[in-house]
C-alpha cells in the first residue's frame, strides 16, 4: 500500500522551533516527528511512501534516505515551488497507480487506516477524508454530510451561528489517483479550496470519515506541547524507547543524576543527560541528548530539544528550547515561552507569557524581563 505525506509547509506558526528544522522533523518525544509517523504507517501495512518535500527538504535526505532503515520504501520528491496540498500530490502523480493514502505530514493520531480503507471501498468513494470532532468549531474548517456519510458541504471558520458540526478534516485522506485529473498541473492548488468544491459540482462520490480517535496537529506551540503531555500521561498509544527505570521514568542510554537531584515521572530522559546537585526535574517533560541541568534548577512541564545547558537554579515551566542553548543561572522560562537553537541567555533574565526567541539570541545579565 503507497502513501504520500505532505511534508512541504513552511511551519510559520511554529517558528522560531522551525527556522532551522522542518515542522515534521522535530522531534516528538525526542525522535524526529515523521519518523515516528513512518513506523506508525508501516505497522499498519503502508511499505511505500512518498515524502513530498520542499521547505528545507535536505533535512529530510540525510535523516531518511531509502527509508531501508525504517524497513520501508521512501521517495524523496522536491518540489521547485510550493504548490499547496492538492498541487503536492498531481507533482507525484507519476508515483501513484492505485488507492492512495495522503496525510499532513504535522498530525499526530492512533487513527485505523485498515478501518478506513475498508470504510472507503465499501462506499465506493473516490476521496474519502478522516473527520474529527471538537470543541470549538470556529477555528477549523467544518465538514457537513448526508446520513449516509456523503459530503455535501465545506464551512470555512464558520460563526457560533452557522456551526451545523462539529466534524473538522483531520488530514488524513484516501485518494483515487483519478481525481488528480482535476488538479492543474505545476500550479498552487489546496485539497480544501479546490480539490473538495470541485468534486462536489462533479458530483464523484466523496465520503467523511469521522472517528474518535487521538488526534492532534502538533503545528502550534501548546498543541506541540500538548502533544508531549498526552503521550508521557498515556493518553495516546507510544513506544517509548530506552529502558524504564522509576515510575514513568525512561532512560534512553547514560545519564549522570545526581543522588539529591529529584526526578518525578512520567519524564523522558535522552543520552548522557547530566542533572546536577538538588535539581528538580518534574513531568510531563523531556530531555533531549546531552542537556545538562544545573544544581537547583527547576524543570516542569518542558520540552528540552538536544545539548541544552541549564544553569544554577534556573525555572523553566511549560515552555520549548530547540537545540543547543545556554540558559544563565537563575533565568525564569514559562507560560508556553519558546527559545529557537543555539541561543545565550544570560543569568537572572525571565521570560514568560508565550515570548519566542529567535535562533542565535544572546542576552545579557537582566537584560529582559517579559
Ligand atoms: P503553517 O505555516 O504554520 O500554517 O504550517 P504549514 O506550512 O505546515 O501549513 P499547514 O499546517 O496548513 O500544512 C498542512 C500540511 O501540508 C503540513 O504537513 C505541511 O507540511 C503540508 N504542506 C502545506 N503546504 C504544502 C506545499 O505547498 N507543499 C507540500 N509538499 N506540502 C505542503
Amino acid at each position: 500500500m503507497k502513501a504520500v505525506i505532505l511534508v512541504g509547509g513552511l511551519g510559520t506558526r511554529l517558528r522560531p522551533l522551525t527556522c532551522n528544522t522542518p515542522k515534521p522533523m522535530i522531534p516528538l518525544v525526542n525522535q524526529p516527528f515523521i519518523e515516528s509517523m513512518l513506523i506508525r504507517l508501516r505497522d499498519q501495512g503502508i511499505d511505500e511512501v512518498v515524502l513530498a518535500v520542499q521547505y528545507l527538504a535536505d533535512r529530510f535526505h540525510t535523516a531518511l534516505g531509502d527509508g531501508s532503515r525504517l524497513n520501508m520504501k521512501l521517495h524523496i520528491i522536491k518540489e521547485d515551488e510550493p504548490r499547496g496540498t492538492a498541487g503536492a500530490v498531481k507533482n507525484v502523480e507519476h508515483l501513484l497507480d492505485d488507492t492512495t493514502f495522503v496525510f499532513n505530514g504535522d498530525v499526530m493520531t492512533d487513527l485505523d487506516l485498515q478501518a478506513m480503507l475498508a470504510y472507503h471501498r465499501e462506499k465506493q468513494s473516490k476521496v474519502t477524508i478522516s473527520l474529527t470532532p471538537v470543541d470549538d468549531p470556529t477555528q477549523f474548517g467544518l465538514v457537513e454530510m448526508h446520513k449516509d456519510n456523503r459530503v455535501h458541504r465545506f464551512l470555512e471558520k464558520p460563526r457560533a451561528e452557522d456551526i451545523t458540526t462539529n466534524l473538522i478534516n483531520a488530514g488524513t485522506y484516501i485518494i483515487e489517483p483519478e481525481v488528480l485529473r482535476y488538479v492543474p498541473p505545476s500550479q498552487f492548488y489546496m485539497f480544501e479550496r479546490g480539490l473538495f468544491p470541485v468534486m462536489l459540482q462533479t458530483g464523484d462520490p466523496m465520503f467523511g470519515f469521522p472517528s474518535r480517535a487521538y488526534w492532534t496537529d502538533i503545528g502550534k506551540p501548546q498543541t506541540y506541547l500538548d502533544v508531549h503531555h498526552d503521550i508521557l500521561i498515556g493518553k495516546v498509544r507510544y513506544n517509548f524507547r530506552g529502558q524504564q527505570i522509576a515510575d514513568r521514568v525512561w532512560l534512553e542510554g547514560d545519564a549522570d543524576i545526581h543522588s539529591s537531584a529529584q526526578v518525578v515521572g512520567p519524564v523522558v530522559i535522552g543520552r548522557g543527560v547530566k542533572i546536577g546537585r538538588g535539581a528538580r526535574v518534574i513531568g510531563p517533560t523531556v530531555l533531549g541528548d546531552g542537556c545538562q541541568i544545573g544544581a537547583d534548577a527547576a524543570l516542569e512541564g518542558v520540552v528540552l530539544w538536544d545539548g541544552n545547558e541549564i544553569g544554577e537554579g534556573a525555572t523553566l515551566r511549560n515552555c520549548v528550547l530547540g537545540r543547543n542553548n545556554r540558559i544563565g543561572a537563575k533565568t525564569m522560562i514559562t507560560d508556553g515561552s519558546i527559545i529557537g537553537d543555539d541561543c545565550s541567555l544570560g543569568p537572572e533574565n525571565r521570560l514568560e507569557h508565550g515570548i519566542r526567541i529567535w535562533p542565535g539570541t544572546s542576552l545579557g545579565e537582566r537584560a529582559i524581563s517579559f
